[in-house]
């Protein structure tokens, strides 16, 4: 597969990588994987399961058996539609916790890797440039203030019907930055040779032009 190409795209919580990665994978053409997902999807097992952190093998054997579909943007577990469910915080929070557990995200690798199929993907995450696809053609640090992050958050929220309070979630996202970056497998940090990317002032959109132009000329 490594001649498939592949556009890692990592960064911390809303600063816009699934936004990002998914406009770039449709004005390619490309496959899109959301590798947080896995962990939410995960991590909503878990919950519903009340499987405790402390029981790193068995969060790894849901791991290794998710249920998981992907098909037209909708995200399924069994049979189960749960793409809005997987976006609470409370999903969330548990799936940042999971992903410290390295035989989680033991279990979760190789089904990264059959994400990679032609004509290429675009993959979003904590570690796709750095433990995923170490070798992929083009790898972007996308950042965004905290503030500004809260702020992506809290209306993403209210706009999906869901109650948010931006002192909470700035308090969230700073523990799940914490967390997230202070790990000892995988933590979040730009990979070598990324391109970092600062959208604080940018909209989406123009985080996208950015990430095109720089694909073209690393092809
Ligand atoms: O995947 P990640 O958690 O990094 O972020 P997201 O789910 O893509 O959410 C970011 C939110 O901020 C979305 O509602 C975007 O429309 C918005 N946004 C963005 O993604 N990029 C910007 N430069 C500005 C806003
Ligand atoms: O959308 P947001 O950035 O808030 O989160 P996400 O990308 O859906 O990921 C949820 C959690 O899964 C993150 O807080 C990370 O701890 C974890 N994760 C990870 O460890 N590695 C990845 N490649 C993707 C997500």
């Amino acid at each position: 597969h490594s001649h498939i190409p592949v556009i890692a795209i990592d960064g911390p919580t809303a600063s816009g990588k699934g936004t990002v990665a998914h406009k770039v994978a449709d004005r390619l053409g490309f496959h899109y994987l959301d590798s947080g997902a896995l962990y939410r999807l995960t991590a909503l097992m878990a919950l519903r399961r009340a499987t405790p952190l402390s029981d790193e093998h068995g969060l790894a054997k849901l791991a290794e058996h998710l249920p998981a579909s992907f098909s037209g943007g909708e995200i399924l577990l069994a049979n189960e539609h749960v793409t809005q469910l997987i976006r609470a915080e409370e999903v969330g929070n548990m799936a940042s916790k999971i992903a410290a557990l390295p035989a989680v995200r033991q279990a979760l690798f190789a089904l990264q890797l059959g994400f990679r199929r032609a004509p290429g993907l675009v993959a979003d995450g904590r570690d796709m440039g750095t433990v995923i696809f170490p070798h992929a053609q083009l790898k972007v640090f996308l950042t965004a203030s905290t503030e500004a992050r809260a702020q992506r958050r809290y209306k993403q929220l209210i706009d999906k019907g869901f109650s948010a309070n931006i002192e909470d979630l700035l308090s969230d996202l700073k523990a799940r930055d914490d967390r997230d970056t202070c790990r000892a497998i995988a933590p979040l940090m730009p990979a070598e040779g990324a391109h970092l990317l600062d959208t604080s002032n940018m909209t989406a959109d123009e985080a996208v032009e950015e990430v095109l132009k720089w694909y073209a000329h690393a092809k």
